[in-house]
C-alpha cells in the first residue's frame, strides 16, 4: 500500500498512539477536578501546552486547545468578529480558503459583515498590495491560509504581516493547518495574531488542534460551559489527544529539516515524471509551493475514475481536498487560478508526508502512466 493522501490526514506515529493509550488509560482524571487525579491530568495538559508553545515560539498562555483545524478557524474568525464588530464589520480573506474559513465568512455575511475575497494569480497566490488596497477604515480582520490544501501554494504570509503591522487595529489570522512540518512558521516575526493548527495533519490524532491567540487579543467564545481554556473554549479537555498532539508536533519538527528536503526530492521526481504524460497539466506552481503537494489534471479523464483505478493497485491519492471530494464539483482553488472548468473537474492531488520515499514515488509514477494509457484506450471513440 502506498499512501499519498497526507493532506487529507496522516498516519499517527506509533509513539503518538502509545502516548494516547497510556494517558487515556492511566491518567483519566478530569483536569478541572480538585483531587490529585485531576491534578495529574492538569499537569500533563500544562506540559503539553508548554511543549507546543515552545515548538511554535510563543508563550504557553497563548495556546488554546480545540478539536482541530475547523474549530480553530471558526473560533478565530467568528470569535474576533463577535468581539470587534463595534469597531468595524469588514473582513479580508482569499478566494481559495478551506471551507472552514470560507463558510464561516459566508455565515458572517448573513449577519451583516462585509467580506472581501481576494482573487489569486495563476499560481494561486494573492498579492500583498491587493490586501493593502482592500483595507478600509472598518476592516477588523485579515485571514489568509499559509499553504493551500489543494495545490500547495504558499501565500506571502511574512510580507502581509509586515504590511499589516502598520495597521495595528487589524487582526491577522493564519490558517497554518497544511504548513506545520512542511514550511517554517514564524508567528512573532510575521506579526500573526491568531494561528490555527490541526493534530491529524502532522501524525497526531483526529479531533485535536490548537489556536494560537496573541496575548492581548480578545475573543468571544463559540462554546459556553465549564470555562475551560480560560473561558475561550469550554468543554472537558481531550488530555490524551493533546499529549499525543504535543508528541506528534515534537517528532514532526525534529524530522522536518531532512523530511522537507526529502519531500522536495520526491515532489521533483514526480513532477518530472508526470510532465512526460500527454495532455497533463501540473497545477502546483514550481515557486512558492509547499514540498508535500502535487496537483495535476489529466484531460479527458474523470478524477474519480482515475483515483479508483489507482486504488485497485494499492495506491491512495485524492481528487482535490478530502472534504470536497465527495461533492463532485470542480476544484474551487483551480477555478480561482483560472484553470478551465474541464481541467478543474479532473484535478488529482498527491500529498506526501515525512514518511514517504522516492521508491514509492517511482512505483506511483509507473502506475499513473499505465493507468492513463489504459483509461485513454478505453475512452477512444
Ligand atoms: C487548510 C486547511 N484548513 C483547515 C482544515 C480543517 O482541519 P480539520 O480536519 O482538523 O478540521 C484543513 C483540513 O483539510 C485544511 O487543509
Amino acid at each position: 500500500m502506498i499512501y499519498f493522501d497526507n493532506s487529507a490526514t496522516t498516519k499517527p506515529y506509533r509513539e503518538v498512539l502509545d502516548s494516547y493509550v497510556k494517558v487515556a488509560g492511566e491518567y483519566y482524571g478530569n483536569p478541572s477536578s480538585l483531587h490529585s487525579y485531576g491534578g495529574q491530568a492538569e499537569k500533563l495538559l500544562s506540559h503539553a501546552r508548554e511543549q507546543i508553545a515552545k515548538l511554535l515560539g510563543v508563550k504557553a498562555s497563548e495556546i488554546y486547545f480545540t478539536s482541530g483545524g475547523t474549530e480553530s478557524n471558526n473560533l478565530a474568525i467568528k470569535g474576533t468578529a463577535l468581539t470587534y464588530h463595534n469597531r468595524g464589520r469588514h473582513i479580508i480573506t482569499t478566494s481559495v480558503e478551506h471551507p472552514s474559513v470560507s463558510d464561516a465568512m459566508e455565515q458572517l455575511e448573513l449577519q451583516g459583515f462585509e467580506i472581501t475575497y481576494l482573487p489569486v494569480d495563476e499560481a494561486g497566490r494573492i498579492s500583498v498590495s491587493a490586501v493593502e488596497r482592500a483595507i478600509r477604515k472598518d476592516t477588523i480582520l485579515v485571514s489568509v491560509m499559509h499553504v493551500n490544501n489543494e495545490v500547495g501554494t504558499i501565500q506571502p504570509i511574512k510580507e502581509i504581516g509586515t504590511m499589516l503591522s502598520r495597521y495595528p487595529s487589524i487582526l491577522y489570522h493564519v490558517d497554518a493547518v497544511q504548513a506545520v512540518g512542511k514550511v517554517p512558521i514564524h508567528i512573532a516575526e510575521n506579526h500573526i495574531d491568531l494561528l490555527s493548527i490541526s493534530g491529524h495533519k502532522f501524525h497526531g490524532l483526529k479531533g485535536t488542534g490548537a489556536l494560537f491567540l496573541r496575548e492581548g487579543v480578545r475573543l468571544t467564545p463559540l462554546f459556553n460551559g465549564g470555562q475551560q481554556e480560560k473561558n475561550i473554549r469550554s468543554g472537558t479537555e481531550n488530555v490524551p489527544g493533546v499529549v499525543a498532539m504535543a508528541k506528534a508536533l515534537r517528532l514532526t519538527m525534529n524530522k522536518s529539516e531532512t523530511g522537507i528536503a526529502e519531500m522536495r526530492n520526491i515532489q521533483r521526481l514526480l513532477r518530472s515524471g508526470l510532465s512526460c504524460i500527454e495532455d497533463i497539466q501540473i497545477n502546483t506552481p514550481i515557486e512558492n509551493a509547499a514540498p508535500h503537494i502535487l496537483n495535476f489534471s489529466l484531460r479527458g479523464i474523470r478524477s474519480e475514475v482515475f483515483i479508483h483505478s489507482l486504488e485497485q493497485q494499492g495506491i491512495y491519492v485524492s481528487t482535490t481536498s478530502a472534504c470536497s471530494s465527495k461533492r463532485k464539483s470542480a476544484s474551487k482553488t483551480l477555478l480561482a487560478m483560472g484553470v478551465s472548468e474541464e481541467l478543474a473537474e479532473s484535478g488529482i492531488r498527491i500529498s506526501l508526508s515525512l514518511e514517504n520515499n522516492e521508491d514509492e514515488a517511482r512505483i506511483v509514477l509507473e502506475a499513473i502512466k499505465k493507468t492513463v494509457n489504459q483509461l485513454r484506450k478505453v475512452m477512444k471513440p
